[in-house]
């Protein structure tokens, strides 16, 4: 018989999403007159932008002639589009980068996960707890990890709590390590690091050898003008990070797929035998080798958010989901709930009102109020007795939500 991949049974629990998923859907079947709210994972509800829409449906027109059919595509991602988002995200900040460092990919989630094949195992990888929950597991899959203990933890993975008393940033670690994921705004608090707080990591990184893994998903929901939307804005970055963007919540692409990840040309890794190498080049390799690009359709509308109407129109849906976010958070303050996040991210992390543990507060919310969260503790031990709420929902859901929360906290 085959062998199976082992490392897949140490894996704890499901992923947390459909395991919500799973409670809520037995839920509804045994309350079908309830009208449950979904505040929990972050998929967004707004309808693509217009001018994204028509280029969608442009480039499927296309397909169909002869002249403009595409077929495979470069697989790091057409160059009108790689140009695209760094005349326009990337150069405002003071970022210059090359054609050649950005790889146009289908989402954010499998770079996060796909980008350990170019990392050997033994490397030392450090992770903020709580976490979204895809960069430890896919750790844990491709078998850099022990088993966990009876917290959660999994031996050979450094974590690094975050919490109140330092701001949900975490500390530099105590320990040499070789790769630290960090992810701002944050998934799940929604928290921000300034420029100050980034450099920390740059010199750490720089000084012991280390890349940055810089998930920067939700950057585009940055409203304070002094918070850093990439890591690149800090000095030193581009020798020591691979960012990693997303269309998903930037542009209402979750059900579209489109990520993209920078992968700077001076990022260097050693090979076994001491020699010095480029994880731009493994990156290329691994993209021409395991993938075919993302979809033609799907690039010309990713394109077409950096024209002006599509950059306007994106723009007023980002809007709405922090009016959304600002309504929970202050919605929640009014009926005495401690919270953080929702600022510069669509994503509110509360604390659980009466020390209840998060998954208790996940029932009483779902029970009393029919409103879907997600528990903290769903992204690590750190995050047990915390609750996230989620901006991506209709407004009337969310005023309505928000309503019943108050009315039940009361
Ligand atoms: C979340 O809710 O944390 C995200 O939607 C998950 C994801 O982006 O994969």
């Amino acid at each position: 018989m085959a062998k199976i991949n082992d490392n897949y049974l140490k894996l704890k629990a499901g992923y947390l999403f459909p395991e919500i998923g799973r409670r809520v859907r037995a839920f509804a079947e045994a309350n079908p007159s309830a009208k449950v709210i979904r505040l929990g994972i972050g998929d967004v509800t707004r309808p693509l932008a217009p001018a994204v829409l028509k280029a969608f449906h442009d480039a499927v027109d296309d397909l169909g002639t002869t002249d403009q059919f595409a077929g495979y595509g470069p697989e790091q991602g057409y160059d009108w589009l790689i140009n695209a988002i760094i005349e326009k995200s990337y150069k405002p900040l003071g970022v210059s980068l090359c054609t050649s460092e950005m790889f146009i990919s289908d989402g954010s989630k499998c770079d996060c996960a796909n980008i350990l094949d170019i990392f050997a195992l033994d490397n030392v990888v450090a992770i903020g707890d709580p976490v979204y929950p895809v960069y430890n597991d896919t750790n844990v899959m491709i078998g850099r990890t022990g088993e966990a203990n009876e917290k959660g933890y999994y031996e050979n993975i450094v974590y690094m709590p975050c919490n109140e008393a330092n701001n949900f940033i975490p500390a530099l670690p105590t320990q040499k390590v070789d790769i630290i994921y960090l992810c701002f705004p944050n998934n799940p608090t929604g928290t921000v690091a300034s420029k100050a707080e980034l450099k920390k990591w740059v010199d750490y990184a720089n000084a012991n050898n280390a890349v940055i893994f810089f998930d920067a998903a939700y950057e585009a929901f940055i409203t304070n003008p002094d918070i850093p939307h990439s890591i690149y804005e800090i000095e030193g970055a581009k020798k020591c990070a691979i960012e990693f963007r997303s269309f998903s919540k930037t542009a209402g692409f979750t059900g579209v797929r489109c990520g993209l990840v920078v992968v700077p040309e001076e990022v260097m890794g050693t090979t076994t035998t001491g020699e010095e190498y480029s994880f731009n080049k493994l990156w290329l390799r691994r993209t021409t080798t395991k993938f075919n690009g993302a979809s033609y359709p799907v690039q010309r509308a990713a394109a077409a958010v950096y024209s002006d109407e599509g950059w306007k129109q994106t723009k007023e849906i980002i809007d709405y989901y922090m009016e959304n976010a600002r309504i929970i958070r202050e919605g929640l303050k009014e009926a005495g709930v401690t919270c953080f996040g929702g600022v510069d991210a669509p994503y509110i992390w509360l604390k659980t009102p009466g020390n209840l543990t998060s998954w208790e507060f996940f029932d009483k919310l779902l029970n009393e109020c029919n409103v879907v969260g997600t528990p903290g503790s769903g992204f690590g031990p750190s995050g047990e007795g915390y609750f996230r709420l989620s901006a991506f929902g209709h407004r009337e859901n969310v005023i309505e939500a928000v309503g019943r929360i108050k009315k039940n906290l009361k």
